[in-house]
């Protein structure tokens, strides 16, 4: 039994797409949420970067009290999760390889395409993991950039969207893959239009409703439950302005945030 919440962080406010998922699986959990809306985007940043911002945030979890750490942001999973797990004596999980295992599961051709930002590509983070389950899988990768501003302006149907992910898409399409990866926190948002462009034929994977069910599962095995009839609170934390934030955050979550606050961590 665990009544602490689950530290929850991301470059900005993406990361509330894993929060929605983890709410609806988790509903019991409180949860504090990091954005660092201050140093966003970390799509485009150096590894070193990427790795030292994760670590800052993950100490300040920590001292929040934080009984987990779920890194919601897939650049940061795909560069900085290992550094974290070997520096802090504290569960914590990355959304790729819950993303790999529902990709693996659902792809009949072994052929699946990646989609991330800039750095999530660069790392071949999710080729690397797939090949490691099945030596047989075929990634198909690429960067959508311009689909993180479209999430965040609510722009994700419609001309414009389409004509982008037809442009981003254009290997993908062609190149025969059953399974996609939404490998960054924003492309659930557009995942009515990629289905359209990808011709309604190929599963789509959402990694953060896979990794709810993982956080679920360690919860279980560590017995981390909080004590029956608790009901959780989302408390959201950003470096930079909280009216922003606020403003935004509807797109992103189902649920209401309480108390978001503004957090100097560096
Ligand atoms: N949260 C990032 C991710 O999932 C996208 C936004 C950014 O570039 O920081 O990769």
């Amino acid at each position: 039994m665990d009544n602490r919440p689950i530290g929850v962080f991301d470059s900005g406010i993406g990361g509330l797409t894993v929060v929605n998922a983890l709410v609806k699986t988790l509903p019991q959990e409180a949860v504090v949420y990091v954005g660092d809306t201050a140093r966003v985007p970390y799509g485009n940043k150096s590894t070193e970067r990427i790795q030292q911002y994760s670590e800052e945030i993950t100490k300040w979890l920590i001292k929040q009290g934080c009984k987990m750490i779920v890194v919601a942001c897939n650049t940061a999973s795909s560069q900085a999760l290992d550094g974290l797990k070997s520096k802090f004596d504290i569960p914590i999980i990355g959304v790729i390889e819950p993303g790999i295992e529902a990709a693996i599961h659902a792809t009949q051709n072994h052929r699946i395409g990646v989609l991330g930002t800039y750095g999530t590509i660069r790392s071949d983070a999710y080729g690397k993991a797939l090949r490691k389950l099945n030596g047989n899988i075929s990634v198909i990768s690429q960067a959508c950039p311009l689909f993180v501003p479209l999430a965040e302006e609510g722009w994700v149907s419609g001309d414009v969207p389409e004509t982008i992910a037809k442009t981003y898409l254009e290997n993908i399409i062609t190149s025969d893959v059953d399974t996609l990866i939404l490998g960054c926190t924003h492309y659930p948002l557009l995942k009515t239009t990629i289905n359209k462009v990808m011709g309604g034929k190929v599963n789509l994977v959402d990694s953060g409703e896979t990794t709810a069910a993982v956080v679920r599962s360690v919860l279980n095995k560590l017995e981390l439950y909080p004590e029956n009839g608790k009901s959780g609170k989302i408390f959201c934390r950003v470096t930079d302005s909280v009216e922003l934030f606020e403003s935004l955050a509807g797109r992103f979550l189902d649920a209401p945030i309480s108390n978001a606050s503004h957090i100097d961590i560096f």
